[in-house]
């Protein structure tokens, strides 16, 4: 049984010729990077600097965002490279075919489903939420027994409708064509920069020294979590997590990590980039850069606004206006929230379905999946069915479940990226690379070793859940995927001739 197979490059590159299974090549670099902003600034910046600020770190927190963009940049440089050498859909999923063989790469692919669509779920849900916000502040109820509720179990006779509503409205625009999502996108994504440059600006007014006194809180007593609630780091090795001074900085960067995550994604489109050796390393790196900046930006200003034991933990940027007198700024911020957060469940849906694309037309899944509709240009087949998927999983979650498993999905995508790298490098030095990581390999491998320490740093039922995914995951390659890869069948059908 050949699990170790590999489907060359040149054969990638091929495949995206097939007129049946072929996407329209028309994104700019400067389409990239907005793609980029649009699904990096999110429920991450809205809703966690708040929430670790206040139980992590303090002010220092701006520390964690520096230190979550260090790994995410390392991270990011591996990405530029593969995307500028393997410029096809699928992103992680189709770098690591081309290398590390076809099992390695079916695990990627089902761990980027795992991001991609519970990311989009998990927004999906802090979308609901601001919006009922939104509405309330403007006067409107929207009844909670179809809206998000706080309860942490599963309720089958409750559903999320707003946060249905949402994907099943982005799932159709997706479904008609990326460009023309990209322009309702554009639109979005500026909106979102003006309502975090607005929190930046108008909040400097508000600073007060004082809040940054102590600017790194002292350490508190160490977090007694137990069980199947405890890090796996933890259980391993007796560290117990602790909140503020130095080892609190640590732990909410790896919490803070999610509001970096969905850089990746502009890899996975690859396909549609007209020049995607140039323009898809500027896109990568491009969004990320800005991202840190406005992130550390606004962690400054919130900490310094509002001392950071009564920062509020849900909507901390609409909250800290509220707390100076200023409701009316609060309004527009919970509205910016809004449309900032549909750009990035979109952007997560449209990485989901390109993921999937990738994987049907290799015939690990069934490749009936991924035609592409004449007309569009957009696999209409495969966005449907994810569209229904997470429509479903966004509706009956209980809101704060989710969001450890899109982190070990994402940083396991990033680990086996990272250490791709160097394998590459060595088994097809000829290829051409526009863009090479620098310092190969001690990047590569520092950037998987952070990985790893974060994934350490995530909860043992977290882990638990991971397994039952990839279990899942193996079952069916080795049921369906194996015998029908594409990869496969034309070897046989070479033999055969
Ligand atoms: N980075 C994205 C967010 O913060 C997933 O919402």
């Amino acid at each position: 049984m050949n699990v170790l197979r590999t489907k060359s490059i040149e054969q990638s590159l091929e495949d995206t010729d097939d007129p049946e299974y072929q996407l329209k090549k028309q994104l700019t670099a400067l389409d990239l990077t907005v793609f980029g902003i649009g699904v990096v600034i999110g429920a991450g910046i809205f809703t966690l600097t708040g929430r670790v600020a206040r139980d992590y770190a303090g002010p220092g927190v701006v520390f964690s965002f520096a230190l979550a963009a260090i790994c995410c940049g390392l991270a990011a440089l591996c990405y530029a490279e593969f995307a500028s050498t393997v410029p096809v859909a699928g992103s992680a999923y189709t770098f690591s075919y081309a290398t590390l063989g076809e099992l390695v790469a079916w695990i990627i692919g089902w761990d980027l489903i795992l991001e991609l669509m519970l990311g989009a779920s998990v927004v999906a849900q802090g979308w609901s939420t601001y919006l009922v916000t939104f509405l309330d502040e403007i006067g409107i109820t929207w009844p909670a027994s179809i809206g998000p509720t706080s309860s942490p179990d599963f309720q089958w006779d409750h559903v999320n409708v707003a946060a249905v509503l949402l994907v099943a409205m982005l799932t159709m625009l997706i479904a008609i064509g990326i460009k023309e999502s990209l322009r309702v996108n554009l639109f979005l994504v500026a909106l979102k920069l003006f309502i975090v440059l607005f929190v930046i600006i108008a909040g400097l007014f508000y600073v007060s020294g004082a809040n940054y006194d102590p600017f790194i809180p002292p350490a508190a007593d160490p977090i007694h979590a137990s069980g199947l609630t405890q890090p796996l780091i933890q259980w391993m090795f007796g560290l117990e997590p602790q909140t503020f001074g130095v080892l609190g900085i640590i732990s909410a960067a790896s919490v803070v990590f999610f509001a970096y995550i969905g850089f990746d994604v502009v890899a996975t489109t690859a396909e549609e980039a007209r020049n995607p050796q140039k323009d898809l390393p500027k896109g990568i790196l491009g969004s990320l850069a800005i991202c840190t900046l406005l992130y550390m930006a606004v962690a400054l200003v919130i900490t310094g606004m509002v001392p950071y034991d009564k920062i509020d933990p849900d909507a901390a940027l609409a909250t800290a206006f509220t707390s100076v007198g200023k409701d009316g700024f609060a309004t527009m911020i919970a509205a910016g929230a809004v449309a900032g957060l549909t750009t990035v469940v979109m952007t997560l849906l449209i990485g989901a379905v390109r993921v999937l694309f990738a994987m049907s037309r290799d015939g690990l899944l069934p490749k009936a999946l991924a035609h592409t509709n004449p007309k569009t240009g957009t696999p209409v087949r495969i966005t449907i069915t994810i569209g229904v998927l997470v429509a479903v999983i966004a509706g009956y979650t209980p809101i704060g479940k989710l969001e450890e498993m899109v982190n070990i999905g994402t940083l396991t995508a990033f680990l086996l990226v990272s250490l791709a790298i160097p394998v590459l490098r060595r088994t097809r030095p000829d290829l051409d690379r526009p863009f090479r990581v620098p310092l190969s390999p001690v990047v590569p491998i520092l950037a998987a070793l952070i990985c790893f320490y974060l994934m350490l740093n995530l909860s043992i039922e977290t882990w638990l859940r991971f397994l039952v995914w990839m279990v899942l995951g193996f079952a069916i390659y080795f049921a369906y995927g194996h015998r029908h890869s594409r990869v496969r069948t034309e070897t046989k059908e070479g033999a055969d001739a």
